[in-house]
């Protein structure tokens, strides 16, 4: 069993990587540029891998919305061509999307499941909704891993930390910190996601999926929680969507049911406040 994993790097991907069974070919983007369509298909020519994992996305949410092409073509036409080429050489497709295909239902309280009609509200969103159609309509062995809010000990790569970081680091600085209490979601612990990914790759029930940590908060509520476990005391407020005033909208609610995991075997998720509390327990210490 050979397994390739793109965007290998960033913080899901290295997290994956050490989890998957067999031989394992990490590829970073100098390895391996999803938008260069003939040199990728080369490279999966030559390996010849049995399951394709990809961890690599256009993840700039706020900048996407200035550049949706740039968007686009890692999270829609470059796994377009990655779906093609996993269907011609007849292996599996993993791939990961996230909760932002969710939000234009804006009265929507109760977790989404897979079944639940997807209205992104974002130009992410859109795009990462359009690569999980591509998969699903191209390459008949895939897995579709909607995940959300993830941190990781690696980091977001091309985002530089992540939100446990961010706010250990600011509120190690003095500086107050306003976030925002108005959109709720699961915080997902990458180490756990990639357990829960491995598990479900493993059952060849192929599909669309929810993977994450579980209950859910607001971003404030989660700031709140890394600061009481971590034993910091933070200058923190709760502020709105509004006022914080970032380019792209993001959903009020996007907080994924994972019971058609739990319905192929997988283990119930940790709850969020616990995974904190183990992620806190592994990062290096800055
Ligand atoms: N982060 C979140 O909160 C979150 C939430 C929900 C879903 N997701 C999804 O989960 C997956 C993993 O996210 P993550 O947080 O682990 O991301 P990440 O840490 O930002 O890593 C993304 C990786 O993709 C690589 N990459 C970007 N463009 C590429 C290209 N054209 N060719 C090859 N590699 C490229 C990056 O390489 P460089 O470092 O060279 O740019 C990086 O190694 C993504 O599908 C993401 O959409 C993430």
């Amino acid at each position: 069993m050979r397994t390739v994993v793109l965007g290998a790097p960033g913080q899901l991907g290295r997290d994956l990587c050490p989890r998957l069974a067999g031989e394992v070919v990490p590829l970073a983007r100098a390895d391996a540029d999803l938008t260069d369509a003939a040199r990728l298909r080369d490279k999966l020519n030559a390996l010849r891998p049995d399951c394709v994992v990809n961890c690599a996305a256009y993840n700039f949410v706020d900048k996407a919305e200035a550049e949706p092409d740039a968007a686009f073509a890692v999270n829609a036409w470059a796994v377009r061509n990655l779906a093609t080429a996993c269907r011609d050489l007849g292996c599996t497709l993993v791939h990961f999307s996230t909760d932002y295909v969710f939000g234009l239902d804006t009265s929507r309280r109760t977790p989404l499941a897979e079944t639940d009609p997807p209205g992104p509200v974002s130009v992410y969103g859109l795009s990462k909704l359009a690569g999980e159609y591509l998969v699903r309509a191209t390459c008949p062995k895939h897995f579709v891993i909607r995940t959300c809010g993830l941190y990781g000990v690696w980091g977001s790569g091309g985002k530089g930390g992540n939100f446990v970081e961010t706010m250990l680091r600011l509120a190690g600085q003095g500086k107050p910190l306003r976030v925002v209490d108005d959109q709720r979601c699961t915080p997902s612990f990458t180490a756990d996601v990639a357990d829960a990914a491995v598990a479900l790759i493993r059952t060849a029930k192929y599909g669309l999926y929810h993977l994450t940590n579980a209950g859910d908060c607001s971003w404030f509520e989660f700031a709140r929680e890394i600061f009481r476990i971590a034993g910091v005391t933070a200058d923190l407020a709760p502020i709105t969507s509004d006022q914080f005033g970032a380019p792209a909208r993001r959903p009020a609610y996007s907080v994924l049911a994972n019971d058609k995991a739990a319905s192929v075997g997988n283990a119930p998720p940790r709850p969020w406040k616990e995974a904190i509390r183990a992620y806190l327990g592994q990062r290096p210490s800055r």
